[in-house]
This record gives structure tokens, C-alpha cells and sequence, in this order.
């Protein structure tokens, strides 16, 4: 059947039939009732269609014959990871124009921290400790992405990191579930909006489902082992939090979870996520992971791939072209229902009438890219997400009268890198270096720029000369160090944690010449910084700071903004410290100062047990180099006084813990205020210290406010292996602003 008009068609079947079966009005405004409606007119090759995500992988328009006719015959559902917002709007158009229903596509696209406008890194708006601020953030995205006709996100990545060895890290809000459900959150609100048909609201992804941060060594696709209680406690926290907070989609992932590949995971998508959360938007593969059933060695061949997945949970296939292929022959032969088509497809069209998509299918008409407002958002999060690690003789801040700067290193001038990793639609043009800022801040007669060396993985010393020269004719050199882009991010993953090429030597050749040294370290990874602590004076983690990283740090360098971001990782002292992080269980042997044992104390032939054994390294200890949390900033806070409003808090109640903040410094600036929690016994072990609430908190010089928390008996729960319990027993509480907080009291959780 040839239809003009599909859409209107559509619409006029789907009132038809609601009209006959007395379901008018209210029901039509629900997205559930109109997918069952539209269901009701499909072919079973049009539902299995819908079931099918694609990309075209060729660049130019028209759209290439073999694609155009798959998604005119209905057998493509999505696309992804467009070309141009002009082939999203054709590929748009043939879906709603010339496919029999009209039905319109998801259009998907990886607007990881940024669209046009590039945010920091995740771990660096992680870092800003600001879910308001990275909910505008999501907010400023989404919006630049659909006025250019995208409107899904694979976005945001939930994934528990405690390796930095882990390339897609820099994608993660790092070690701790409570900072990332918080994180997810924010995310989550800002993408799709109050309402997913908002015209400038996204549908967004939680990802990836689950455990997959948890690879063995930190090799990114590798397998992960993680027992029940640390995948409910740890890994699984952030995706409860995001069906809560009605994310609209779910994506499985490439990882293998004890022994079942997580895209044919019965379990944690069927049981978990399905039954047991009630999760109700739809399950997307990540990229041709149900092939990878087969590769993994879980499936036969692409038919018990398909099946295993459809049996799973994952209602799209991504990039597989599994389901298409093999859906009608499991249903010929009875080996799946056409319930379960139904229930995938019911899904995923829900999703598409909430989008509001049928109404709209096209780009917003405005555009919205780049705005000053928008310019002004990202400054904001580099300046926030910006740790200040170490600021000897109080180097930093720089005053403006300074009359000769140097600005040395591969990142000084590097726009394209500094974006960071999944960047499809930032451009560098609009990139503000950290060279182009400091120029138009102090007037480029007063910059001495030598980059040193071309790029971070140069191998050569050519550029060392000129470099030298610029920063013995200046009073100040700042370094602009870190990692290309590539160099983190998926499949970008490394066993030795340095700072490539020979930026090294370069630090150390410059740091002879001992003048006042500032090195800012852009990356998306964590490095190993505890060399650079003798050899400069400031040191600034700046991550990979997207288009306004120059800005941001100017004002930081400059004093115009004080820093205020903290670290939302453990930075080790050394790659075989790994997996360090600050939330883990105690041992039976507990390291300390007094107990660890130095390589170089130990007296020859000594007994092994003569000098006590606890759980530290011979060589490096027990204690991180910064731990999670830490960040200065050009002022000092001091924490006093905690008070709790009970010693013994019930079930049923609430526990109000306050404690006093004093700004004892000369700046006026902004503190991250962080609540610690230990359950002393449990009827399984609880880690020695849980992040469970964070707050910002302004301050003048001298000024001093009391800073106030609420908790809940429910924020003390836990899975023990069986079920979630909260149980009665001893707590101590911590506020501070990092997680060696040491201002502590202690209650009492009764039943
Ligand atoms: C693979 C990545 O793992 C996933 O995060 C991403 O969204 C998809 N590719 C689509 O590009």
C-alpha cells in the first residue's frame, strides 16, 4: 500500500482505533497507549525494524541507495553518529516521508560533554563537586544538539572507575557511587529536561550496563568479576538512581560480568533492571555487542546471539544487524514470541512519542550553538573542575603586573586536544587556548610562547633551546603539559601513567633554571604527578578542559577566581598502587604510620613476622598521593564543631548533622563541604569511610557559617549479598573538605 500521507495516516488509524475501543482523550496523551495503537498496524518486518539501529557510513547526499531503502521500508528504527545535521534531516525525512507509517527515527549521537560547546572531560565536571552546574551543562547540550536534529544522547556514562589505567575514565565521574548517581543525575535532568517532549530536550543513556569500568588491568573491553555485593553496593547504584530519575534509555555493554557478557545478561537487564526496578524506556546494545556474544564464546552464531540478547532484555540492536537478520527466523520456529517483539518495540516507540517526535521530528528551527551564555557555562565548569594540587610559597595567584610570562608545552596551543575524547561537533576554531588567554589577558608583548616540544608524544629535544631561552627571559613560567586526546578515551588505554613524548625532561630542564614554575596538567586520565611536586611550584590538574579551557585557567592563574575543584579520584603515587581508592573495606591488618614496614629499614636476615605485618607496600606505603576529595584552593577553610541533633537516630527518622566553617585567608571563595559516613560493624564488612553528602559553600575572608546536612536512616543501607538491609549499630561521621576528613562524631542507629 502506497500511502501520501503517512503520518497523517497514522495519526488518523491510531484515533480510529482508540475511538472503537472507548479509549479517547486522556489515554491518547499517554505515550503507552499510542505505541499499542501504532503496534497494532505494524507488519512484524516493520516492529523488527524498529528494533534496528544503523549508521550510514557514507558521507555525502544523497543518502546511498541501500540505506535509503532500508529506512523507506521501515527497517531501520535509528541511526547514529550522523555526517551532517543535513543527512540527519534527510535520513529524517525519508522515515516520516516515505516509509508506510512514518514512523519517525531516533537519532542518535555520542554528545558526551558538549555538543558545539565542549565541556571539560566528565571526570573533570566530576571534579567540579557542582551538579547544578552540570545539569546546565547537560541543559546547554542537548539543546545545541537538537537544533541540529539529534535527539539521543548516549550519555551519561555511570561507569564506577578505580582504574586510571582505563582509558574511557576521562568519560566516568570516577571511584565513588555516591558522587556519580549525583553526577548521573544532574546529567540525566539536563538532557531531557522537566518533559522529554520539551523542544530542546534529548532522551538520555545510562551506561554501560554494567561493571564495565571494572576491566581487569584497566584494559578497556576486558572481563570484569565482581561479587554480589560490590555490583549492588558499587557498580549498580547510579543506574537505580537513573531509572529513578526516568532515563530514557539503558545501554548494555561490551564487558563480560562474571562469566555472562553484560548484552546477554539475563540477570542484570531481565531480573534487575526490567523486573525488579521497573525500568520502562528500553535497553540499546552498545556497538555490535550482540555479535560479540559469539566472539565472547557465550553464543553458537548470530542466530543464538540474537536469541540470547532478545532473552536478555535488549530491545536494539546496535550496529549487529542481528535482529534484522535473524528476529523472523527465531519467530518462524518458535523460538521467541511475538511478545517479546512486541514488549521491545512497545518500548522504543514510547520513547519516540514522548520525544514528541512524531509532532517534531526535525531540528529545532533556532540555533543555539555557542552562545555567550553558553561560552560563559563552560568557563565556569573549567574553573570549577580545575584541582589545585600544590602552591608553594604562594606562587599562585599571578599578579596582572607581571612583565614577562612564558608559556611552554605541547597543550598551550593545542585546540584540538584540549577538547578531550568523544568530540564529533566542537570545533577548534572556537577553541580558546591557554596561549590565545594569557595573550589577550596580559598583551602578547608580554608572553614569551616556545611550545618545547611540537606535540606531547614528541621524541626529540629540538624545541628544548628556544623554550629554555623563553623561560630565562621571563619572572614566571607556567607549563601546559598532558596528553593528546588520543591518547585517553575507549580502546585508549595505558600500563605506565607518565606524561608521553619527553615533556619529562622538559620539566626538568626547565626546572633548573629556578625560576617561579606552574605546571598545568591537561589530560583526561590520572598521571603519576609525585615527581613534579619537587620540581615546580604550582601545580594545577586542568584535565582536558574543552573550549574554554583558556579562559578558565586565566582566571584561576590570575586570581580572578580562587580554585575550588576536588579530586573525584585517588591519585596514586605509582602505577602499582592500583587499584587505589579511598572507600574500600578494612582489612584484618590495617596499615598505619607507625606499622608499615620501609624497604630500607628492614634489617637483613630479619624473621618475617618480628616487625609486625599489615597491608602496605614494602616500598610505597599504603596512602595515596592526594587522596579523593582533596583540591586547595588560595584561602584556608577551617572546619569545627560538628554537632549531630541526636546521639541515637531511629528508624524512622532524620539526623541533622551541622558543623562550623570559618574562611581564615585573605580570599573570597568557594569550599566543598563533603559528609563522611562509617558503619562500624556490619553483617557484612562496610568500607572505612562513604562519601554520602557534599555541599558548596561561599565564604569571605573571615567570614564563618554553619554548614548543614540531613541524612536518613535509608542513606546508611546496604546489600549484604541477599537483600538491602540498614542495620542498627554505631556509626561514626565525618565533615571535611576532602575524605581524610578528621572532624568526627558519632551516633548510634537504632531499630
Ligand atoms: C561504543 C561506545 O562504547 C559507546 O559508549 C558509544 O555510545 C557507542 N560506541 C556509539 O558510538
Amino acid at each position: 500500500m502506497k500511502l501520501r500521507s503517512p503520518f497523517a495516516f497514522v495519526i488518523g488509524l491510531i484515533l480510529l482505533i482508540s475511538c472503537q475501543h472507548n479509549k479517547i482523550n486522556k489515554t491518547m496523551n499517554n505515550a503507552n497507549n499510542k505505541a499499542d495503537s501504532l503496534i497494532n498496524l505494524m507488519t512484524l518486518e516493520e516492529k523488527i525494524g524498529q528494533m534496528n539501529q544503523l549508521m550510514n557510513f557514507v558521507d555525502t547526499l544523497p543518502i546511498e541507495s541501500k540505506f535509503y531503502n532500508l529506512i523507506k521500508e521501515g527497517k531501520i528504527g535509528s541511526v547514529l553518529n550522523s555526517f551532517s545535521p543535513e543527512m540527519t534531516r534527510e535520513m529524517q525525512r525519508i522515515a516520516v516521508e516515505e516509509s508506510r507509517l512514518g514512523i519517525p527515527l531516533l537519532v542518535g549521537r555520542d554528545v558526551i560533554h558538549g555538543y558545539r560547546t565542549i565541556f571539560p572531560v566528565n571526570i573533570g565536571l566530576a571534579a567540579t563537586f557542582n551538579p547544578d552546574l552540570v545539569k546546565e551543562c547537560a541543559k546547554i547540550a542537548a539543546a545545541e544538539a537538537r537544533s541540529e536534529g539529534i535527539n539521543w544522547t548516549f550519555a551519561p556514562m555511570m561507569d564506577i572507575s578505580r582504574d586510571p589505567r582505563w582509558g574511557r575514565m576521562a568519560e566516568s565521574s570516577g571511584e565513588d557511587p555516591y558522587l556519580t548517581e549525583q553526577m548521573a543525575m544532574a546529567n540525566i535532568k539536563g538532557f531531557q529536561g522537566e518533559n522529554l517532549s520539551n523542544k530542546n530536550s534529548i532522551a538520555a543513556t545510562a551506561k554501560h550496563y554494567v561493571g564495565y569500568g571494572a576491566a581487569i588491568g584497566g584494559r578497556d573491553y576486558n572481563t570484569t568479576l565482581i561479587p554480589e555485593t560490590e555490583l549492588r553496593n558499587v557498580y549498580l547504584r547510579p543506574f537505580k538512581v537513573a531509572v529513578e530519575a526516568n532515563v530514557a534509555t539503558v545501554m548494555s555493554g561490551f564487558n563480560e560480568l562474571n562469566g555472562v557478557p553484560t548484552s546477554g545478561n539475563e540477570y542484570t537487564i531481565k531480573e534487575i533492571l526490567k523486573e525488579e526496578w521497573n525500568f520502562n524506556g528500553f535497553v540499546v546494545s552498545d556497538w555490535a555487542s550482540i555479535k560479540n556474544l559469539a566472539i565472547h564464546g557465550y553464543a553458537k552464531d548470530s542466530l543464538d546471539a540474537t536469541y540470547k540478547a532478545l532473552r536478555a532484555g535488549v530491545d536494539m540492536d546496535m550496529c549487529s544487524s542481528h535482529y534484522i537478520e535473524n528476529l523472523k527466523s527465531l519467530i518462524n520456529n518458535g523460538t521467541i514470541t511475538q511478545n517479546q517483539i512486541d514488549d521491545a518495540v512497545k518500548r522504543i516507540l514510547k520513547i519516540k512519542f514522548e520525544l514528541g517526535l512524531f509532532e517534531n521530528p526535525y531540528a529545532t528551527k533556532e540555533s543555539t550553538l555557542l552562545t555567550e551564555y553558553s561560552k560563559d557555562i563552560a568557563t565556569k565548569a573549567v574553573i570549577q573542575s580545575t584541582v589545585l594540587l600544590q602552591n608553594k610559597n604562594k606562587v599562585l595567584p599571578l599578579s596582572k603586573d607581571i612583565k614577562k610570562v612564558a608559556v611552554i608545552g605541547p597543550l598551550a596551543d593545542a585546540p584540538y586536544e584540549q577538547m578531550g575524547t568523544w568530540v564529533f561537533d566542537g570545533k577548534e576554531e572556537n577553541t580558546i587556548t591557554p596561549l590565545k588567554a594569557i595573550e589577550e589577558f596580559l598583551g602578547a608583548e608580554k608572553v614569551n610562547y616556545a611550545p618545547g616540544l611540537k606535540i606531547s608524544r614528541t621524541q626529540n629535544k629540538n624545541g628544548f633551546s628556544e623554550a629554555i631561552k623563553a623561560a630565562k627571559n621571563s619572572d614566571v613560567v607556567l607549563l601546559f603539559m598532558g596528553d593528546e586526546s588520543i591518547l585517553t578515551g575507549e580502546a585508549h588505554c595505558r600500563a605506565k601513567l607518565t606524561l608521553p613524548g619527553y615533556q619529562n625532561e622538559l620539566i626538568e630542564e626547565i626546572s633548573k633554571l629556578g625560576k617561579p614554575t606552574v605546571l598545568v596538567i591537561m589530560t583526561g586520565v590520572i598521571l603519576m604527578v609525585e615527581p613534579y611536586l619537587n620540581q615546580v611550584d604550582a601545580l594545577f590538574y586542568g584535565w582536558h578542559p574543552g573550549t574554554m579551557g583558556g579562559s578558565g585557567y586565566v582566571d584561576l592563574l590570575f586570581g580572578i577566581e580562587p580554585p575550588s575543584g576536588k579530586l573525584p579520584m585517588t591519585f596514586p603515587r605509582t602505577e602499582g598502587q592500583i587499584p587505589i581508592y579511598y572507600n574500600h573495606n578494612n582489612t584484618g591488618h590495617p596499615a598505619s604510620d607507625e606499622s608499615w614496614i620501609r624497604m630500607y629499614d628492614i634489617p637483613e636476615k630479619a624473621w618475617q613476622t618480628s616487625l609486625g605485618n599489615t597491608n602496605h607496600y614494602l616500598d610505597y606505603g599504603f596512602e595515596p598521593l592526594f587522596e579523593f576529595g582533596f583540591g586547595l584552593s588560595y584561602t584556608k577553610f577551617n572546619y569545627s564543631e560538628i554537632k549531630l541533633s541526636k546521639d541515637i537516630l531511629s528508624m524512622n527518622d532524620s539526623l541533622i548533622v551541622t558543623a562550623k566553617i570559618k574562611n581564615t585567608g585573605d580570599f573570597v571563595a568557594e569550599d566543598v563541604a563533603q559528609l563522611y559516613v562509617r558503619d562500624l560493624v556490619g553483617s557484612i564488612v562496610r568500607p572505612v569511610k562513604e562519601l554520602k553528602r557534599f555541599q558548596r559553600i561561599k565564604l569571605n575572608p573571615g567570614e564563618e557559617k554553619i554548614i548543614e546536612f540531613v541524612l536518613f536512616p535509608k542513606d546508611l543501607e546496604f546489600h549484604n549479598g541477599k537483600e538491602w538491609v540498614i542495620e542498627p549499630g554505631d556509626f561514626h561521621i565525618w565533615i571535611g573538605n576532602s575524605s581524610k576528613a578528621s572532624l568526627m562524631s558519632k551516633f548510634e542507629l537504632i531499630q
